[in-house]
């Protein structure tokens, strides 16, 4: 990767990760102290539909998913107890600081992003448009993958721009199956015959951010 690309994210503002304290009652889930198979997260899991069949699909890797609302996690929680998964680990946070906290540089597979909150009246708050995703991209591995979907036109647009512009990533950007039913969001947009995007963004080798170390 050129100078120039490397330049163009690190002009952006950076990332404060030590202005954020730790979630109320954090304590390290024991599989990031002793992991034996890749690292999955999933920001904003809702009542956890992709995560439960996630588990379950992909017993060779586990899965953390976090949501932040109280009454979506509860639901999950339930029935993730009730799957008993030994590759689920379901969170109650807000993923900026839980994942500042817990997730070490360069130790994540893959990163789901399922029909985030639209933002449309602040941007800034769109995963893409924040400081922090230069942060998420130094936890994920050299070849590591994060996938976003939405059913918003100008959300992906944006996306987009910005991980050729800003973030200077390879990215794949396709129309997604109207018979997938990977979430709750996902099932309601496509039964209204919704048209849902989804970008899968790739971190190469040897892409650097300030928060490596
Ligand atoms: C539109 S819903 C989509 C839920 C699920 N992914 C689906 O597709 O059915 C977006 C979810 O992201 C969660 N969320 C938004 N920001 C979050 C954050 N910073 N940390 C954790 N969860 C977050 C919200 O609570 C909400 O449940």
């Amino acid at each position: 990767m050129s100078d120039n690309l490397e330049l163009s994210h690190q002009k952006k503002r950076a990332f404060q990760p030590h202005q954020l304290s730790a979630p109320r009652d954090f304590s390290m889930p024991s599989v990031l102290l002793n992991s034996e198979l890749p690292l999955v997260l999933e920001i904003g899991a809702g009542k956890g539909k992709h995560a439960l069949s996630f588990a379950q699909q992909n017993p060779d890797k586990h899965l953390i998913a976090i949501e932040r609302t109280r009454n979506k996690f509860e639901a999950f929680a339930k029935l993730a107890g009730q799957q008993n998964s030994s590759n689920l680990t379901p969170i109650h946070a807000d993923a900026i600081a839980w994942i500042v906290h817990a997730i070490a540089p360069r130790s994540i597979d893959s990163i789901y992003i399922l029909y985030p909150n639209p933002e449309q009246h602040n941007p800034n708050q769109q995963w893409l448009n924040m400081p922090f995703f230069e942060f998420l991209l130094s936890r994920l591995q050299e070849g590591g993958e994060i996938v976003l979907a939405t059913n918003i036109e100008a959300y992906m647009d944006n996306a987009e721009q910005q991980v050729c512009e800003v973030w200077c990533l390879p990215n794949i950007r396709s129309q997604i199956a109207s018979s997938s039913q990977r979430t709750h969001f996902e099932v309601k947009y496509l039964a209204r015959q919704e048209t849902c995007w989804q970008l899968n963004i790739k971190k190469p080798a040897s892409y650097q951010t300030r928060f490596d170390d």
